[in-house]
């Protein structure tokens, strides 16, 4: 198996000591590691990059570059405290924070000024997906996110559709996307890069978020499509997420 990027979105869970000791305990892998903490765990996690098993990301920043936001993190913040990546656009923000893809837009352009990768959370809802508007939906927020950025080769997109997410799943019964549906989209991402950014963006990678786990793992990487994966409630216990990035 190809190499892949394989992303611990912990949300707004566990404590300092806990991400230290997950950190104790994350096996090595040879895949690309990174864990997307909370800001608070940043400063404390740092050290624990030395070693290089794992990279760090935000879970979100300031669309502002500096000044009088109470309450925001800027890039050069998250420079600062260690971070090599960040998450943008996630669904939990778009949904409970009304973020929207011009502001996204400005999140992802604070970031690059400051080298770090964006990674850009875009996925279809369930009404999107039942009325057959998954392209159209992808699109815009695929478009919005990246206007006016002339070098999209340090983003990474994670497609994660609502529906898949565990987050918004009713039933108690979990399910990822199946295969077709991962393959569809993201072929389809693929394609908007190329048609937009020219060959060169046929390099992108592109992630797949949406109830992986130890079980459905190995089959969703072993999709020639899918760069690695964005995963959620199987990267609190570090047994689950071992076993996710030991593939
Ligand atoms: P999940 O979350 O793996 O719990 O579905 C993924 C995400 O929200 O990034």
């Amino acid at each position: 198996m190809s190499k892949k990027i394989i992303i611990a979105n912990w949300k707004m869970n566990l404590s300092i000591s806990e991400a230290l000791r997950f950190a104790k305990n994350l096996a090595r892998s040879t895949n690309q590691v990174i864990v997307a903490a909370p800001f608070t765990f940043l400063a404390s996690l740092r050290d624990k990059v030395k070693r290089g098993d794992f990279r760090l990301a935000a879970q979100d920043v300031s669309e502002f570059e500096v000044g009088a936001y109470t309450g925001d993190v800027s890039a050069k913040m998250l420079k600062e405290v260690g971070c090599s990546y960040c998450l943008v656009g996630h669904s939990e923000r778009r949904i409970y924070h009304h973020e929207t893809d011009s502001q996204i837009n400005l999140k992802i352009k604070n970031l690059l000024k400051y080298k770090i990768k964006p990674i850009l959370c875009i996925g279809e809802n369930e009404e999107q997906k039942a009325r057959g508007q998954m392209s159209k939906a992808l699109k815009e927020q695929l478009l919005g996110a990246l206007a006016q950025i002339s070098d999209p080769f340090q983003i990474i997109i994670a497609y994660e559709p609502v529906w898949a997410i565990s987050t918004f799943q009713k039933s108690a019964k979990k399910k990822a996307a199946s295969e077709k549906d991962i393959v569809l989209a993201h072929l389809y991402i693929r394609n908007l890069l190329v048609q937009f950014f020219g060959k060169k963006a046929g390099g992108i990678k592109i992630l797949y978020g949406g109830t992986v786990n130890k079980k459905n793992s190995a089959e969703i990487f072993s999709l020639k499509q899918v760069d690695g994966a964005l995963v959620g409630n199987s990267s609190l216990k570090i047994s689950d997420f071992n076993a996710i990035i030991k593939q």
